[in-house]
């Protein structure tokens, strides 16, 4: 969600004439987008705020801005102003469509120019976008969250839920895919409550089968569904579908059922189990994943134990896991101050989390050696310029052998995984690549 908006910023400031410069010492104006989900998110932006004062000093004609979910939070403005006066702009996740406007306001004054909405206006259509280098496309569908889990800070920073009308999605998507986008991810921080605030009310469900209609578009994904709203209409659309792709992330948070209630989850422990067994009835090819937190407060080591309890039950392909950080404004930062996990009880339970998970990954890999994918070619790797990292529908990195005479990226291309480690697939070629070259990678090859 947060690199969607840096693209609609980068979007805007291409209009207004800026061009991507080289490294931050050739900027005229940095914008830092920031993240507020988790403190250790915060720490790395406070730091590089930190480290551009040397810059400013420098070349005081330049301009910062700060945005995003840190600037939602007041804590944060009260830092700015006393660590760091160097920083021209700040402004909030609601009004970053009128960036080019702040900016005009900050160049005119002498001082640190603060524009953070309390609240979000109208959902805003036709906003330019920058994308990203790369061969997927990412969509806004729903802003916000009414979820209100207690340790989480998006409620607060990204307000309450608002979701876009179906017909910009699909004429959105249509030009993505007329543009060569054949990997699209529909995005809302609760996706699968997408358009129940709409007249007529609409669903998911209901979106992504008008979205696979769309020519070109192969791979339909989204993120991030909470499982108390995945229906099981949901289920079966995915599992009559040939474009959503069969991976079904699950963030379970926590696995006993007092910690859940406590996170305010509204669900149990069965009820979740329930539904990855409904999931898996329905899609037995599905890969399925999950965030957890651990060290939530008061979380007990047979808390804890509950959620091991989960993670060998479902058998997750993978999982983000985090150790809970107290964030402003929510309850659950109240609880921390009485009644916390000591950090090294928190570190330790990561450890075994990550242990079992990482075990349960690599055998779920293992199964598919031997198998034969298709894979969509992402780009070179970064950590070897031989080989393709590509991507399969499920979601598993993929590394094949690369001729440096054939651009295969944005590329569906056929593969016979060799190998498993526990965060990536090994496999070879098995074909020819099944769509043509993408129309925007319309590029001179290099002459080897
Ligand atoms: N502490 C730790 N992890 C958190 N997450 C959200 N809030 C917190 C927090 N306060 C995690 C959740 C969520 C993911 C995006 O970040 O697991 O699903
Ligand atoms: Fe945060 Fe997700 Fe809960 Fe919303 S559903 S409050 S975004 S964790």
């Amino acid at each position: 969600m947060n690199e969607r908006d840096s693209e609609i910023m980068a979007g805007q400031l291409d209009q207004m004439g800026y061009q991507p410069a080289a490294s931050d010492r050739d900027a005229d104006l940095i914008v830092i987008n920031t993240c507020a989900v988790r403190g250790s998110a915060e720490e790395h932006a406070f730091g590089y705020i930190g480290q551009l004062r040397q810059l400013k000093d420098e070349r005081p004609g330049m301009t910062l801005a700060v945005a995003g979910c840190m600037a939602q939070e007041a804590g944060t403005i009260a830092w700015l102003k006393k660590h760091a006066p160097q920083v021209d702009l700040v402004f909030g996740t609601h009004n970053m469509h009128q960036l080019p406007e702040m900016l005009d306001r900050a160049a005119e004054s002498d001082e640190m120019v603060v524009d953070v909405w309390q609240s979000a206006g109208e959902v805003v259509e036709h906003l330019p976008s920058r994308r990203k280098d790369g061969v997927r496309a990412f969509v806004n569908i729903i802003y916000g969250c009414d979820k209100f889990c207690t340790y989480c800070i998006v409620p607060f920073t990204r307000g309450r839920e608002r979701s876009r009308e179906m017909e910009p999605i699909i004429e959105e998507v249509r030009a993505l895919a007329d543009e060569g986008y054949q990997d699209i991810t529909v995005l809302g921080q609760n996706v699968n409550s997408y358009g129940h605030d709409l007249e007529p009310a609409r669903d998911l469900a209901d979106l992504l089968v008008e979205l696979e209609k769309v020519d070109g578009v192969r791979w339909l994904r989204y993120t991030t569904p909470h499982p108390r709203d995945f229906s099981q209409k949901l289920i079966d659309a995915i599992a009559d579908s040939q474009k959503i792709t069969r991976h079904v992330h699950l963030p379970v948070q926590a696995g006993s059922n007092p910690i859940l209630k406590r996170m305010n989850r509204k669900y149990t422990k069965e009820a979740y189990l329930d539904l990855i067994e409904r999931v898996k009835l329905k899609i037995p090819d599905a890969s399925l994943t999950t965030d957890i937190i651990v060290g939530f407060p008061g979380e007990t080591e047979a808390d804890f134990e509950e959620t091991l309890d989960v993670v060998r039950r479902v058998r997750y392909d993978s999982a983000f896991t985090f150790i809970y950080s107290a964030r402003e404004r929510t309850p659950a930062a109240r609880w921390e101050g009485r009644d916390p996990v000591p950090n090294q009880v928190k570190k330790d339970r990561l450890n075994r989390l990550m242990a079992l998970q990482y075990q349960i990954s690599l055998e779920a890999n293992e199964q598919l050696v031997g198998k034969q994918e298709l894979v969509l070619v992402e780009g070179v790797s970064k950590k070897n310029d031989r080989v393709w990292a590509c991507r399969t529908h499920n979601n598993k990195v993929v590394l094949i052998d690369r001729d440096p005479a054939e651009d295969l990226i944005d590329r569906f291309v056929p593969v016979r995984i060799t190998g498993a480690k526990t965060f990536y697939l090994t496999g070879q070629q098995a074909g020819r690549p099944v769509s043509p070259p993408s129309p925007r990678r319309r590029v001179e090859l290099p002459m080897v």
